[in-house]
């Protein structure tokens, strides 16, 4: 579970509430397996004090805390302090309202390689935040990162865009690029965009073994709760693994 949009609903009033460890908190209870944030650049969302009380809440529940970051060194070296359990390198652009894209491992690979490595090396499971192509996917696998985390937005704009036949060749890049990470010995992530009506098919993937998703749960919470929000993700997650079974 992302919640870094409850901290973009508390920076719009500039005060404390709502806190997104109490968010974090709640989602534990509802059954999130790990918490998700980004400390951007700008910290539009995400604080540096909200990195380290979501840190501490995380290894007091025994859940992974995963830190979104840009490979810069301050972000590395933040990280190397906070010490969550994963951290997932993503590209950042400040004029960009979210992630709009993977990372360039191919291309940046002599300046994300060893920030990889440092934080691999100091007992952190590291993933590149990539498309789903083979350039990228050969290039994650030469760093030190165990996963790759394969954004799903363009599968998700295709079906915003009543678009079923590039949302199926995009669906058929997530597929195959997933079976050719596993097959290198990377753990398969996918993020970004999903919702209730296109999380089956991504979950239904059987290299996954992660989702992150933020911006549709606390928006759709606004209405049902994050709890019943959380839940239903969940329910429709786990119906998809079964079909695939
Ligand atoms: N995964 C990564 C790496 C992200 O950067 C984001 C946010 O852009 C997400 C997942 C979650 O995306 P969303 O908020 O659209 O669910």
């Amino acid at each position: 579970m992302n919640i870094d949009h409850v901290a973009t609903l508390r920076n719009a009033r500039g005060g404390t509430h709502p806190d997104p460890i109490a968010a974090a908190w709640a989602a534990i209870q509802a059954g999130a397996d790990g918490i998700t944030a980004h400390l951007r650049e700008d910290r539009r969302h995400m604080r540096d004090e909200d990195m380290t009380r979501l840190q501490a809440l995380c290894s007091s529940e025994n859940i992974p805390l995963n830190m979104e970051m840009a490979a810069t060194i301050e972000m590395q070296d933040i990280a190397l302090a906070i010490s969550p359990r994963a951290v997932c390198i993503v590209p950042e652009r400040r004029e960009e309202r979210t992630t709009e894209g993977g990372l360039d491992v191919a291309g940046g690979h002599n300046h994300i390689a060893p920030i990889a490595g440092r934080l691999a090396d100091n007992g952190m499971r590291v993933s590149l935040f990539i498309e789903a192509n083979e350039a990228q996917i050969e290039a994650s696998a030469s760093t030190m990162a165990q996963v790759v985390e394969f954004h799903t937005g363009a599968y998700a704009h295709a079906l915003d865009a009543g678009d079923q036949d590039k949302a199926a060749a995009v669906l058929k890049t997530l597929q195959d690029g997933a079976v050719l990470a596993h097959d290198m010995g990377l753990e398969v992530h996918f993020g970004h965009g999903l919702t209730f009506e296109n999380v089956g098919a991504i979950a239904a993937i059987p290299q996954a073994t992660e989702l992150n998703i933020g911006h549709f749960i606390i928006g759709e919470a606004v209405f049902m709760g994050l709890e019943a929000a959380i839940k239903d993700m969940r329910t429709m997650m786990n119906t998809a693994r079964e079909v695939v079974k």
